[in-house]
């Protein structure tokens, strides 16, 4: 028991137990009841709505993560759900004006949590917590895919593109990579992407040769500089002229990537929405 008096005198006592007093357990100090915090099959009942042939195993209510988030975070603080499931957390934090992030490895993440998100922004899912904050639609969100790895190690232990990147995946993942904006130019088939200050990216799967980069150099206007990523170049392309950077890929994308550090800095920029909706 520790008892300590402060200026008021209006302390009580407390006892103090420690954890090698308490392996049975503790009692919970607080309760959450189902009908504040709704149950189990009311979490099925809300999900149900998006895959009813597929009702997803253990969701939670939204009510219960409505309670949790007025709890531990306020208007416009990032919540982040790393294992979203049929995305409660999400869908309750759009409603309650939360900026947030959720991860889902499964199919559900398109299955259900796509679905859910996109009937949240338009106003048309009308379960869980919509009715009590009277949640008419509005806002977005931004839905990504985790490409597989760029470098793979082949049979012979090399390190090798992956085969998931076709040519045009290959592209758009080397203008992100090497922090390029992926956008071919119509006329000109060496510009792929566009750099700061006139600068452009070419990407190919040939194997680079002199000729070639002479040939596109006749074309580079005096203040464009390029930087060329082959698969395999023939050595003399990098010293052809200052104006053109020769790097060969995996190479190249080994560099800008980082391993074994706590912080990793690739040079990703955020897109802006035009761009996304460009791409798509
Ligand atoms: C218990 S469920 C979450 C339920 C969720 N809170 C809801 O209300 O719907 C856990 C989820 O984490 C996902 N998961 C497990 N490991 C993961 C990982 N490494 N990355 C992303 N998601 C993961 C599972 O696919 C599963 O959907």
């Amino acid at each position: 028991m520790s008892v300590s008096v402060n200026e008021d005198g209006n302390n009580v006592p407390q006892l103090k137990r420690f954890l090698t007093d308490v392996q049975d357990g503790m009692v919970s100090k607080t309760i959450w009841i189902r009908t504040e915090v709704g149950d189990n099959q009311e979490a099925k009942r809300e999900i149900k709505v998006f895959d009813d042939n597929d009702v997803f195993a253990t969701p939670k209510p939204e009510r219960l993560i409505t309670r949790i988030l007025t709890l531990a975070s306020k208007d416009g603080d990032i919540v982040l759900d790393s294992f979203l499931g049929s995305g409660t957390t999400t869908a309750v934090a759009h409603k309650m004006g939360r900026k947030y992030i959720g991860i889902e490895m499964g199919e559900h993440a398109y299955t259900h949590v796509h679905k859910r998100m996109k009937a949240v922004v338009d106003g048309t899912y009308q379960g869980g917590i919509s009715r009590a904050v009277n949640w008419q639609g509005g806002g977005g969100f931004k839905f990504y895919e985790l490409a597989p790895s760029f470098i793979s190690i082949d049979e012979f232990g090399n390190q090798v593109i992956d085969v998931y990147y076709n040519d045009i995946k290959l592209i758009r993942a080397m203008c992100k990579l090497m922090n390029y904006t992926f956008s071919p130019s119509p006329g000109e088939y060496w510009k792929h992407g566009k750099g700061q200050l006139n600068s452009s990216i070419y990407v190919t799967t040939q194997m680079l040769s002199v000729a070639m980069v002479q040939q596109i150099l006749s074309h580079l206007r005096a203040n464009e500089t390029l930087l060329i990523c082959p698969k395999k170049y023939e050595p003399g392309c990098e010293r052809v002229d200052s104006r053109i950077t020769v790097r060969k890929i995996p190479q190249s994308v080994l560099k800008a990537c980082q391993f074994g550090k706590k912080e990793y800095l690739l040079p990703i920029k955020e897109r802006t929405m035009e761009e996304i909706d460009e791409e798509e």
